[in-house]
């Protein structure tokens, strides 16, 4: 079975909670940043919501790669594919079976330990020529310490660069453009501009699956720094930003109520009705995924959308 390698000690996460934490509760407004949802109850509720009929950008990435994969890998001829953010892995199996002729190594990278490890070892069992070198990391600040190697296919998908503001997301490409050698390639998922009321539904399901994902960041709170938000407490905000093109999610206090955040010695009051922001996940036209890219030194190679123009899967590669 793969061996785990590992940046990131549970004190490093401990530390960075523990920031965050202390900066986004002590800022007006209050602000919690979208990479604690997921512990594994988060992480269920995340598979949940992209089983939704409500939430779209799962199946439409699923669909274009299904019809793109063996262009993918006849376009990169990858001999090394680093995914960022490991998913479940469904989509993983789509470029591990194309690349099959050319790949020699996987390299998937998360956060999470516990989630690796059991990824990585399925995915070695089901491809047992394949090399997996699982890394626990995390991808905004070890991007130079990734493997080498020619040919590599760099994979970040699931519309997660919409979580970034416009500053970090052309630092994030920087970053990744400073490692990549000139016959890598970058493979982006991004969701983009459409209806407003289409957008604010995936993140505002019928159900309340979505709702309670939101909540979750306070259960880890809790959990992992001895608070004591009462959760029922915070409603789910789900609103469109037209200026901004990005969907918002935010908590709402129901009532004036006063939190304790033990392990930072911080009593924090929020008033009634104030909200907290707890994402951004931005939605692109092709003009502002381009000039991100272009800023950061990568052009666009192709440019893939579903039938509905719903969802893009962009191969970007370095701009000699
Ligand atoms: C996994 C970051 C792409 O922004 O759509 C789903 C997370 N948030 N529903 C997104 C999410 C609310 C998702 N990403």
């Amino acid at each position: 079975m793969p061996t785990l390698k590992s940046y990131l000690t549970p004190d490093d996460l401990g530390k960075s909670l523990r920031r965050d934490v202390a900066d986004g509760l002590t800022a007006f407004p209050k602000t919690l940043p979208p990479k604690w949802f997921y512990d594994e109850r988060g992480s269920e509720l995340f598979e949940e919501i992209t089983r939704l009929e409500e939430y779209y950008p799962t199946r439409r990435e699923r669909a274009i790669l299904t019809e793109r994969a063996a262009e993918i890998a006849a376009l990169t001829g990858a001999r090394t594919l680093l995914e960022l953010g490991a998913g479940s892995g469904e989509k993983t199996r789509l470029l591990l079976d194309a690349l099959g002729g050319t790949l020699t190594t996987y390299v998937p990278v998360d956060v999470s330990g516990d989630f690796l490890a059991d990824a990585s070892d399925r995915i070695a069992s089901e491809y047992p020529s394949l090399s997996v070198q699982p890394i626990v990391a995390d991808y905004e600040r070890h991007l130079h310490q990734m493997p080498g190697g020619p040919r590599r296919l760099v994979a970040f998908l699931g519309g997660t660069i919409g979580n970034m503001t416009p500053a970090e997301r052309v630092s994030f490409l920087a970053g990744l453009r400073a490692t990549m050698g000139e016959d890598d390639a970058l493979l982006i998922g991004a969701d983009l501009v459409k209806a407003p009321h289409r957008l604010v539904r995936a993140y505002d399901d019928a159900r309340g699956v979505t709702a309670e994902f939101n909540r979750n960041v306070l259960r880890v709170i809790n959990r992992e720094l001895d608070a004591d938000f009462v959760v029922s407490r915070f409603e789910h905000v789900a609103i469109w930003d037209g200026a901004e093109e990005r969907i918002e999610m935010r908590l709402r206090s129901t009532r004036a109520q006063t939190v304790r955040v033990g392990a930072l010695d911080l009593v924090v009051e929020f008033a009634a009705g104030e909200e907290m922001r707890t994402e951004i996940s931005a939605k692109f036209r092709r003009e502002r995924f381009e000039e991100a890219a272009t800023t950061a030194g990568l052009r666009i190679d192709r440019w893939w959308t579903d039938q509905d123009g719903d969802f893009v899967l962009s191969l970007v590669r370095p701009a000699l």
